[in-house]
Order: C-alpha cells, then structure tokens, then sequence
C-alpha cells in the first residue's frame, strides 16, 4: 500500500490511500482468521487458500462493499465480513481463471500463480473451498442476526457468482476466443463476468444496512457504470499497462483472441468509454454529498489504476 500512498498527494486521495491500506489490513485478519492451517493431511489446501488470498488484491470490492455500508450506518465489522465474503468468491474465480484450462497463467498478484506454487488438483479445490466458504461467513452472526438479511445476503452473492454473473461470463469469454461478438454482446460479457460481482458488493452493503429495494438504484447504477469502466481498464491494462506493477502476465487478450471493448473500439474510445462510466457513476450518488467521498475516490481510482 505504500506505492498507492505515494502516488496519491492530496486530500481525497489520502483518504483513498488509507481507505485501501485500512481495508487491505482488515482482509488480511479476516482471511488469517478464518483459515488456521490444521494438523493433517488437508494442510496444504489450507494452506493454497493462504497464499491466494492473505497479502495481495487491491481489494476494490471489500472496499466497495464497506464503503457503501458505512455511508448506510452498518458497524464495520459486519460490513469487513461481508467483504471477506465477496473478496473469497473474487479469490476463487482468480485460482480457477488462471488454471492451463482456461487462461493458462503462470503470475498472479505478482508471485506464481496457485498451480504453478502448489499443483492443478490443489489449485482446483483451493477455488472450491473458497467459493463454499464464501457462503459459510454469511451465515456468522458478526455479519448479521437477522435470518432474512443472511438469506438475502446469500442469495445476492450466489446470483452474482453464478450462471447469471461471473461463471457465465467466464464461459462468454472462453467463447470469445472462437465467436464473433459486437459491442452490446461484449458489454453483457463485461457485465456478467465482472461488473456482477462488484454490483453485489455495493448492493450487500445496502442489504446489511436492511435500505428498501426501492431506494437502491443510485447505488446500483452507480456499481454497473463502475463495473464496467472497471473491466475496460483491466483490458485497457492487458493492452498497454507495466507487467510488474501489475503482477500478472499482460498482452494475453490479443494473443488468446479475447474479445474486449479495446479489441472492438480501440484504446482511446475506450479509455474515454471508461472516463464517461465514472463521472455518469458518480453523478448518480449526487444525493448522498460529502458522505460518497470514498465511493467517489473509489470510481476515478478504477479509472486511473496501473494495477
Ligand atoms: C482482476 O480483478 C480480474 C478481473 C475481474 C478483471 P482485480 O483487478 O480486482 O484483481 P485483484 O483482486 O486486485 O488482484
Ligand atoms: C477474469 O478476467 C475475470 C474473473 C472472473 C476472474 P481476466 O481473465 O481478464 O482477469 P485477469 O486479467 O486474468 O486478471
Ligand atoms: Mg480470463
Ligand atoms: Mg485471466
Ligand atoms: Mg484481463
């Protein structure tokens, strides 16, 4: 978090810069916590979920997530649970994303991806465990004691996880590299594999604060035009960005014939696509003043991110 504090000089990007170390630190304990390597022969399971998790990410949808539910009023505890919750799912579809079977990748989070440090079959159930843990931590009762908060917790995470969310967009994807997709098709890809989960992080914020569906959609608008500048940026990154300050392998879309917004409009239209997302984004919490300042940070970091 040091390089993010130096990058950022002045008032509002302080209060990002710690917004992020804080929530990077919070995660951190939440993760060691919840998995205390055991004594027999499940130890290396534990520990792969260890080093996919503990120490690494930028943590946007923890982040988002807290954010969104400390504007609302929730204790931070609740609302730090919650995004372990979302950032296990996250942590499970990068292990699973990496594998040779999909996009064959070697670095992750700049250190060797799960596979590669641990072996296929460990990285495989390393996914999950993560992804049935997600589950597992909403039904603590830090997070919440109100069975129908839980079960609607539960539910918003599963949606966005799934066939609906970001598994189907990940088949989207493998499809690209064969099918011919226009923008509309791109965007529901982007929207899906991505844009899902990060949209679920806001509205679980939401969800703990018990805010009536109908007073939801700011947030929600909000965290789809996020959601997509978000993976614009990752595609623009994958373009054009630094592999080290990125910690992963870059120039693998064009290669594997990945379809994106890039491929499609070009670098520039997307980088102004991406541009255009955040302000619409944050114009859409107007309402809440002062009191979306990080979520606002948070939108024009997504922008302007080199990792
Ligand atoms: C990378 O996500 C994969 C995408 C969904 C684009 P992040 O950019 O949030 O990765 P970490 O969590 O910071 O490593
Ligand atoms: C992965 O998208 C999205 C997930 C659901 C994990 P990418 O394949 O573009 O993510 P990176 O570039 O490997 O992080
Ligand atoms: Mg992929
Ligand atoms: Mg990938
Ligand atoms: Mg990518």
């Amino acid at each position: 978090m040091a390089t993010a504090e130096m990058e950022f000089g002045d008032t509002d990007d302080a209060r990002l810069s710690m917004a992020l170390a804080t929530i990077g630190t919070d995660i951190d304990q939440a993760f060691d916590r919840l998995l205390p390597v055991p004594d027999d022969t499940r130890a290396p399971l534990f520990e792969a979920m260890r080093y996919a998790a503990i120490g690494g990410g930028k943590r946007v949808r923890p982040l988002l997530l807290v954010s969104t539910a400390t504007m609302l009023g929730v204790s931070r505890q609740a609302a730090v649970l919650a995004g372990a919750a979302v950032e296990s799912i996250h942590v499970y579809s990068l292990i699973h994303d990496d594998l040779p079977c999909m996009d064959d990748d070697d670095m992750r989070r700049g250190k060797p991806t799960v596979h590669k440090a641990y072996d296929e079959a460990t990285a495989v159930l390393a996914g999950d465990a993560l992804h049935a843990l997600a589950f597992e931590i909403l039904t603590f009762e830090e997070v919440s004691t109100v069975p129908s908060v839980q079960a609607e917790l539960t539910r918003c995470l599963a949606l966005a996880s799934g066939m609906g969310g970001m598994a189907g967009g990940q088949a989207m994807d493998m499809a690209a590299e064969s099918a011919t997709y226009d923008l509309h098709t791109i965007t529901r890809l982007q929207q899906l594999k991505t844009g899902a989960l990060l949209t679920a992080s806001v509205e679980m914020g939401a969800i703990l604060a018990r805010l009536p569906h109908e007073g939801r959609a700011p947030l929600i608008n909000y965290a789809r035009d996020i959601g997509l500048a978000f993976q614009i940026v990752d595609d623009l990154l994958d373009h054009e960005g630094d592999e080290k300050k990125a910690g992963k392998a870059l120039r693998k879309d064009d290669e594997q014939g990945k379809q994106t917004f890039v491929s499609l409009m070009g670098a520039d239209a997307a980088r102004q696509q991406a541009q255009a997302l955040i302000d619409q984004a944050c114009g859409h919490l107007a309402h809440y003043g002062e009191d979306a300042g990080v979520l606002c940070d948070l939108a024009r970091y997504i922008v302007e991110r080199d990792r």
